[in-house]
Parts: structure tokens; C-alpha cells; sequence
């Protein structure tokens, strides 16, 4: 008998013997019952099942065959993925606690290290969390919050003016609207328009979110040792990451300089004083590392949303003019044009707020979340998920639930309307997530929204020099934060320089 074996019968040998030992292997870690899903494979996972550019939409198609609950693996971890207005409500809401955990993808360990409020975890997560949002009581929620919001947007409204009617791209000056908000927050600080500095920051930002967004993190979340060792992207990302948190530990050392006792003018001097009262505490999370990764945190989560956020706004008012004349009745009735708008005037105005509401249901920002763990042993649906494994609220299954929606794919205002045009409350809008995890900067962004808009609409009319048939509002596809195509508008001043400079002198 001829016992020797082709190099393509040993090859297939070997690979087999590998999948069995990793198939029986895999579950060790993860001693729980993980829900079903589609057949992994050695090393990989479900990696060639994913489309890199769209995740989120694998995971949809997989939720048609596998139900709400089901696990995906990537290279070398499952993720469970939950499904659906009802599953996702159940994990965040009814089981909060337990699903409470942040999982640190490879892409976000290197560069946060577990430390910040958005990647930390335990006793640690929640003394940043407790003081952020305190904190950002005093500087990015209240009265002196909204004063600011409209003294920027002053300055918009003149960038606006200046194009005088002229098409332009409004990305730019709506980052820095957002930029100025975040950054006075953090470090008290607001930057002109054309000051070198600041385009420098927001290009780090900017940059940052576009490798977050593109294939490469998908990518180096599966092989982060391969991919760390490949130049390109790697480089630019890590090189940006830096660059912002020199500039960042920069302020926090010229804050230590000038600090005062009782009197804290932003965040990191508050965090500045909690560490001094904190020094004796053994187990106090108010350190430098935290410091600096949560005021990272908060740079990179205020800008590229809200200012996103915003671009859609005024790129769907030019394709739907007979929306944008709906809220400029609004306007017109609850503001009027001789004072500014005040957050009050949000719940005389269903429209506006159906309008800014259904714009983040539609464009589904962060469409798979930011990754969640589970901090116990849990039983969730017949499976008993272990501590500490990944999970994905999938935000996109429940804005675009069509259980919940009327017409879940398209731009429909009526969504958050009642029958008698009051504004309708959804416990399925879940733009900042839910629980208690849910996004800290929910309060400030929902102000901007509102205040930024009204104050604009007060002003301009925005249209388009393309047909507006032609605008093209669905989101381009990505990884993480989706982003709009980006078109020329006009802003069409509603009112003369001149009566416009009599209402600002009063
Ligand atoms: C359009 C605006 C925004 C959207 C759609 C948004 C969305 C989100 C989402 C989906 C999460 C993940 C929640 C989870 O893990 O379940 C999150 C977390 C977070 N967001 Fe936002 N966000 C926005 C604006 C902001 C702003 C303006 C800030 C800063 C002031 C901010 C700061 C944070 C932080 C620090 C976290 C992490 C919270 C934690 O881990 O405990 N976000 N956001």
C-alpha cells in the first residue's frame, strides 16, 4: 500500500485537524451558551462574510436569518449581536447593568489603553462618567450653555452672510461651530475661523474619525500585530492620535500653571482641582491618564457628530424646500425675526423638533454603536453570555426597525408627529444609544441642534445650484460614522445686510 500523501492531501489534513482543534477550542474562554450564527472559520472568523465598507449591513442581513440575538466572530472573539427595538431595549434598559462594559477593540485599546471616560470600565467608568456629566452640567448644559451656542452661531451667521448667496461647502465652518463649543467646554478657549491652530485641530480630528470609518479598522481590529506592522494608514492615524494628545497635554499643563483655587473656568480645571482634593485617595481615578483620554474623548466624540449632524440639516432643507417652509413658518410664528431663539421655544415648534429628530433617525450616525461587554455571567434570551464578552447593540436595527417606522428607509418627518402635529416622543430613537452607557453629550448636541438651526433659518434660505433632484441624501457607507455626500448650498440672506446689522445693534 502506497502510503505516501500528495502535498494537497496533507495541506487539506492539516487544515482540518486546525479547524477542529479551534472549533472545540473557541468556546473555552467563553464557557457560556453563545446564541447561534453562521459558520466561523479558523483564524479569520466570519471576516470574509463582512463588508469592510459596511458592517453594519452584514450584520443586517445576517439578523433576516438569524433572529435578534446571534454571534459573530471575528479573528479570534465572538460578538453578540442584538437586533431589533425590542432585543436592544432589553440588553441596555432591562439588563443595563450587565451590558454596561465597554469592549476595547484593538484600534480603540491603542489609543486609549482603558483609560477616559469612553473606554474605561468598573469603578474607574464610573467616577469619570459621574464627574463628566456633573461637570458638563456647569459648562454644557445650562443657561451659560445656551448664551454660548448663540454667540457662536453669530459667528456662523456671518461666515453664511459673507458667501453672500454664493455656493460654498458648509463642512468646514460647521466643524468649527462645533469645535468652538467643545473646545470652551473643555479648556475655555474659542478660536477665529481662519487661525492656523485650529484648522490643524480639527484636521486631526477629522482625520482620526476617517481611518475609524474606512476598511483599515476593520482590518486592524482582526490583525492588529500584521497591521501594525504595515505603513500607510497606520502611521497617519497613529501620528494624528498623538498630535492631538500632545496638544491636548499641552493645555492641560498651561491649565496647571494658571489654576486658582475655587474658580474653575472648563473642565480640566475642575478635573485639575478634583485631583488635588483627591491626592490622598487610594483608589481615586483622578489622574493624568484619565485626564487627558477623557478631554480626547470628548473632543473627538463633540465635533465630527454634531457638525455632521448639522451638514445633513442644511443639505436635505435645499433637497425638500417645502420642509424648509415648513419650519420657516415656524420661525416666523413662535421666534418671530427681532429676537433670538431661545430653548424654551423648542416645544411650541413640533415641526422643527420632527425635522431635527427624524434627520438622526435617517442618517443613522453611528449605525453598530460604539462596542458594549458584558460585565457578569448573564441570561439574555435562553443564552447564558459570559462576562466580559463583546457585544454590539446594533443601532442601526432599531432607527430602521420596520416594526416601529412608518417608512423606515426614507426621510419622513410624520415619524415624530402625532395625528393632531404635536410632537410625538419614540422610546425606538436611539441616535445616542440607551442605558447606561447612552452618549453624555446627548443634552449639549440636542441644544445645538435646535438653537444652531432656528438662528440659521432666522437668517437663510438654503438652496442648491443642483437640481435637488439630484442631492443625494442617503449616507455613504463606512465603518463607523457615516458620513453625508457633501454638495455646494447657498445660503440666501432672508433678510438685507442693513436690517440685519439694525436687529444686531438692538
Ligand atoms: C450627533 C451627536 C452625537 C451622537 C449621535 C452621539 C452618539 C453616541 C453614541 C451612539 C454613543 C455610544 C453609547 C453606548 O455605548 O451605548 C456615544 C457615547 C459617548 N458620547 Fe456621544 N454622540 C453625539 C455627540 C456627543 C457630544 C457632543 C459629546 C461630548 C460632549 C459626546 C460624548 C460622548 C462620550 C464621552 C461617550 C462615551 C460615554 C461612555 O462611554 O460612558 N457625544 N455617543
Amino acid at each position: 500500500m502506497d502510503l505516501s500523501l500528495s502535498g494537497t492531501t496533507l495541506l487539506v489534513i492539516m487544515l482540518s485537524i486546525l479547524f477542529i482543534v479551534w472549533f472545540f477550542k473557541r468556546d473555552q474562554p467563553h464557557k457560556g451558551r453563545l446564541p447561534p450564527g453562521p459558520l466561523a472559520w479558523p483564524i479569520v472568523g466570519n471576516l470574509f462574510q463582512m463588508d469592510l465598507r459596511a458592517p453594519h449591513k452584514t450584520l443586517i442581513k445576517l439578523n433576516e436569518q438569524y433572529g435578534p440575538v446571534y454571534t459573530f466572530w471575528f479573528s479570534g472573539y465572538p460578538a453578540v449581536v442584538v437586533c431589533g427595538a425590542e432585543a436592544v431595549k432589553e440588553a441596555l434598559i432591562d439588563h443595563g447593568n450587565e451590558f454596561s462594559g465597554r469592549y476595547l477593540f484593538p484600534v480603540f485599546k491603542s489609543m486609549s489603553n482603558g483609560y477616559g471616560i469612553g473606554f474605561s470600565n468598573g469603578e474607574r467608568w464610573r467616577q469619570l462618567r459621574r464627574f463628566t456629566l456633573s461637570t458638563m452640567r456647569n459648562f454644557g448644559m445650562g443657561k451659560n450653555s445656551e448664551e454660548q451656542i448663540l454667540e457662536e452661531s453669530q459667528h456662523l451667521i456671518a461666515y453664511f452672510r459673507n458667501k453672500k448667496g454664493r455656493p460654498f461647502r458648509a463642512d468646514f465652518p460647521l466643524r468649527c461651530i462645533s469645535a468652538n463649543i467643545i473646545c470652551s467646554i473643555i479648556f475655555g478657549e474659542r478660536f477665529n475661523y481662519d487661525n492656523k491652530n485650529f484648522h490643524k485641530l480639527i484636521q486631526m480630528v477629522t482625520e482620526i474619525f476617517l481611518t475609524l470609518s474606512s476598511p483599515w479598522t476593520q482590518l486592524y481590529n482582526n490583525f492588529p500585530r500584521i497591521m501594525n506592522l504595515l505603513p500607510g494608514s497606520n502611521q497617519k492615524f497613529f501620528q494624528s492620535v498623538a498630535n492631538l494628545k500632545s496638544f491636548l497635554n499641552k493645555t492641560i499643563q498651561s491649565h496647571k500653571e494658571s489654576l486658582q483655587k475655587d474658580f474653575f473656568r472648563d473642565y480640566i480645571d475642575s478635573f485639575l482641582l478634583k485631583m488635588d482634593e483627591d491626592k490622598s485617595g487610594i483608589n481615586s481615578e483622578f489622574i493624568l491618564e484619565n485626564l487627558l483620554l477623557s478631554t480626547f474623548n470628548l473632543l473627538l466624540a463633540g465635533i465630527e457628530t454634531v457638525s455632521t449632524t448639522q451638514l445633513w440639516f442644511l443639505q436635505i432643507l435645499a433637497k425638500y424646500p417645502e420642509i424648509q417652509e415648513k419650519i420657516l413658518c415656524e420661525i416666523d410664528m413662535v421666534i418671530g425675526s427681532n429676537r433670538r431663539p431661545a430653548i424654551e421655544d423648542r416645544a411650541k415648534m413640533p415641526y422643527t423638533d420632527a425635522f431635527i429628530h427624524e434627520v438622526q433617525r435617517y442618517i443613522d450616525i453611528v449605525p453598530m454603536n460604539i462596542p458594549h461587554m458584558t460585565t457578569s455571567d448573564v441570561e439574555f434570551r435562553g443564552y447564558l453570555i459570559p462576562k466580559g464578552t463583546f457585544v454590539i447593540p446594533l443601532l442601526t436595527s432599531v432607527l430602521k426597525d420596520a416594526n416601529h417606522w412608518e417608512t423606515p428607509e426614507s426621510f419622513n418627518p410624520n415619524h415624530f408627529l402625532d395625528e393632531n402635529g404635536c410632537f410625538k416622543k419614540s422610546t425606538n430613537f436611539m441616535a445616542f444609544s440607551a442605558g447606561k452607557r447612552t452618549c453624555v453629550g446627548e443634552a449639549l448636541s440636542r441644544m445645538q441642534f435646535f438653537l444652531i438651526l432656528t438662528s440659521l433659518l432666522q437668517n437663510f434660505v438654503f438652496t442648491s445650484v443642483i437640481d435637488r433632484e439630484d442631492i443625494d441624501i442617503s449616507p455613504v457607507t463606512s465603518s463607523f460614522l457615516v458620513a453625508p455626500r457633501v454638495y455646494e448650498i447657498c445660503a440666501v440672506a432672508r433678510k438685507s445686510d442693513l436690517e440685519h446689522l439694525m436687529n444686531v445693534s438692538n
